[in-house]
């Protein structure tokens, strides 16, 4: 089972009319969702939302008796169309919890984890056609290499790809394992000491295959334009280059004038459209990092609809 992070916090922050109207963008095994529908009147709804279909679906018969819930298999980055396709334009919070579940991660054949053999796949959704393979084996070495520095900000990512390609030409790399065991051969054996040496490719690779930022991009300014006054954006963020583009996207939408500081007179007419709730991201105490060690890496930001 995943264990929700941030639970009781994420429920606080989120909680603004018990009787309104809220989306959770990345239900996975739904246990922020269970929080929340105990802090819920019964004239509530929720609109849940997966691009993985068997983990929506496995989630769909866990909550079949609570008619407040509906599941739609769709990407976070269509929630306007979603939300208009249920006659809805407004909302009271969206949440959204990014990254993998523990049910995607522990799921051998899914390919996400470097412990495990399995054919390099890592798609959330596995209706979309690019997998971890196709980029492994089909991708140049200036974009192998964009990928595993920007997204995995890997530092041998140069050798790393250098294997890779050098691999390649004589055979195709089809298993994690095999991708492990490159990697581990790539890099020094003072990096293999530290943390496991794969787990940054593979992060990059993940975040290639699902263009995880892209979608994180897209959804904010969809949330904010569908919250009503009042209504809250909470965003769970599990590395550094997601958690930058929340915390900017917020202090953006925080700001009255957006004019350059030197400029005497705002010409902007930019308005602030969201209030930041959280001054500092909400990280996991120590117990619960302790008790559920996937969490350790977990921020919260919440803001609300001005
Ligand atoms: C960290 S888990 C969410 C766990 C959930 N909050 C819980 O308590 O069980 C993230 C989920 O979001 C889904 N997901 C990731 N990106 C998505 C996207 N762009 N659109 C829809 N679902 C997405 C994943 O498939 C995964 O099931």
């Amino acid at each position: 089972m995943h264990q929700p992070v941030l639970l009781a916090e994420t429920i606080s922050y989120l909680l603004n009319k018990p009787d309104g109207i809220y989306v959770d963008g990345t239900v996975g095994g739904g246990g922020h969702l269970q929080g929340l529908l105990q802090n819920l009147d019964p004239q509530a709804r929720v609109i849940a939302l997966d691009k993985d279909l068997d983990t929506l679906e496995a989630t769909r018969k866990r909550f079949q008796h609570d008619p407040r819930v509906v599941f739609v298999h769709e990407d976070f980055r269509h929630l306007t169309r979603v939300l208009a396709e249920k006659n809805l334009t407004k909302v009271d919070g969206v949440l959204l919890d990014l990254g993998v579940s523990s049910m995607q991660l522990d799921l051998e054949e899914r390919g996400f984890s470097f412990h495990d053999d399995a054919r390099l796949d890592m798609r959330m959704n596995r209706q979309d056609k690019l997998t971890a393979w196709d980029i492994v084996n089909t991708y140049d070495e200036s974009d192998l290499l964009r990928i595993l520095v920007q997204y995995g900000e890997e530092k041998y990512a140069p050798s790393i790809v250098r294997s890779i390609i050098k691999r390649r030409q004589e055979k195709t790399i089809d298993t994690t394992l095999e991708l492990t065991e490159l990697i581990k051969a790539s890099v020094p054996a003072s990096y293999r000491r530290e943390k496991h040496p794969a787990r940054k490719t593979f992060q990059a690779l993940r975040i290639a295959v699902n263009d995880e930022l892209g979608a994180v991009e897209t959804v904010l300014p969809q949330a904010v334009e569908l919250l009503n006054p009042g209504g809250r954006l909470c965003v769970i963020t599990f590395h550094s280059l997601e958690d930058r583009i929340v915390k900017r996207f917020m202090q953006w939408e925080a700001r009255a004038c957006v004019c350059p500081p030197e400029q005497p007179v705002c010409t902007c007419n930019h308005q602030a459209r969201l209030k930041i709730l959280t001054r500092k991201p909400v990280q996991p105490r120590p117990e619960e990092c302790r008790s559920n060690p996937r969490s350790r890496s977990a921020k919260l930001r919440a803001a609300s609809r001005i």
